[in-house]
């Protein structure tokens, strides 16, 4: 057929032009299957700080060399992997930037994300179907958080810790700006802290300042761990605490929120929101983090377009949504708060919130 895809004109053209653009989002699957099985079979490790060919890596590696050569083709049309040619010997090699984030161990390193995925996310994307179907009530008839186990967090939380540098850059930007509280002690409380990357980031950034972050046993070991390395272990304290269950502690100055309110149901996220005003310092801020839709009906930006894909991925996974900043607003209202600003940052945006009618940001 003489087909120009971009400028069908006839039924037909503009269906065969529709199909193309929906076959590109059913292989996106190919993706993260080609870059999940080379971290599986050792590929990147056997990558990292040397090239090598096709047959020495399939040696080593005890995987077949025809297949071999396909995984790696995939893992360069992803632009994961590099390829050269020199007197006729194919060589693959790993940029630094990209052993950062394939390798296990390092601050940035999506090895996390990869586990939570073998582990939840595939198997919950099977069944989106159903959870439309059925919603994710409990037996109870109530809306369900989403909820996954200690064990699958410790994969998760280390593997989103690269969101947290720009929205930190954000944040802080914001405050400088704004002059507020500079140079004072500031208390900052670090809720479901995960790593605790993004209060440790700020007392990178804010000398003055320290930080508790409070999260479940394995997850607070992690985030001491980190705090450690990066330099800021005196000032953060990590906390066991159970955020429905526990007390809040001490009157605080900033609250951060960040990636909590997704995995909320509305009624859970007003019991998060009234507690944190509980203990909000009369001129303090809280920071919500979090895949938030501004316009549901004309999802234009590429940032409501995320966050309405991420709002089907906590479907998937089990409960949770990616609200709307009108939702967020009744809410903050319903708990004696108010919006003050919003932030735009990569696949996030920043609410920053204080006590009703207090407006705690310098003008
Ligand atoms: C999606 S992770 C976000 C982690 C971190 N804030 C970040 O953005 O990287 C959610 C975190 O909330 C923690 N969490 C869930 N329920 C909790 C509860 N009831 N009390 C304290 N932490 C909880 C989880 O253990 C996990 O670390």
């Amino acid at each position: 057929m003489d087909f120009n895809y971009l400028s069908a004109t006839t039924g037909e053209q503009k269906t065969v032009r529709a199909a193309h653009q929906i076959y590109e989002h059913l292989i996106g699957m190919w993706a993260p299957a080609v870059i999940e099985a080379a971290h599986d079979l050792g590929v990147f490790s056997w990558l990292a700080n040397r090239s090598g060919t096709v047959e020495e890596m399939s040696a080593e590696l005890q995987t077949e060399q025809r297949a071999t050569r396909v995984l790696l083709g995939g893992l360069l049309a992803y632009g994961v992997i590099e390829r050269s040619e020199l007197d006729g010997e194919v060589r693959y090699s790993l940029p630094s930037d990209f052993q950062q984030a394939l390798l296990p161990g390092g601050t940035f390193s999506l090895v996390g994300k990869m586990l939570h995925d073998r582990h939840v996310a595939w198997a919950g994307w099977r069944n989106l179907g159903d959870a439309v179907r059925h919603g994710t009530r409990d037996q109870s008839g109530n809306d369900r958080t989403n909820q996954i186990s200690e064990t699958n967090y410790e994969d998760l939380t280390s593997g989103i810790n690269f969101w947290a540098p720009p929205i930190v850059d954000v944040l802080s930007a914001a405050l400088a700006e704004t002059g507020w509280k500079k140079d004072e002690v500031v208390s900052v409380l670090d809720v479901g802290c995960g790593t605790g990357l993004y209060s440790q980031l700020l007392l990178e950034r804010f000398p003055t300042w320290k930080a508790e972050g409070i999260d479940a046993p394995r997850i607070i070991r992690l985030a001491t761990a980190q705090a450690e390395r990066l330099g800021v272990g005196s000032r953060f304290t990590g906390t066991v605490r159970d955020f429905w269950k526990d007390g809040w502690g001490e009157t605080v100055d900033l609250i951060l929120f960040a990636n909590i309110f997704h995995l909320q149901t509305p009624d859970s996220v007003q019991k998060l929101m009234r507690s944190a005003a509980d203990v909000l310092a009369p001129d303090g801020l809280i920071c919500i983090a979090d895949q938030i839709v501004v316009d549901e009906a004309r999802p234009v930006t590429a940032q409501d377009r995320f966050a309405m894909l991420f709002a089907a991925s906590m479907l998937a996974t089990g409960g949770g949504d990616a609200y709307t900043l009108s939702a967020y607003d009744q809410w903050l209202a319903e708990a004696g708060l108010e919006r003050v600003a919003v932030l735009e940052a990569p696949m996030h945006r920043l609410l920053l919130i204080g006590h009703a009618g207090r407006h705690p940001l310098p003008a």
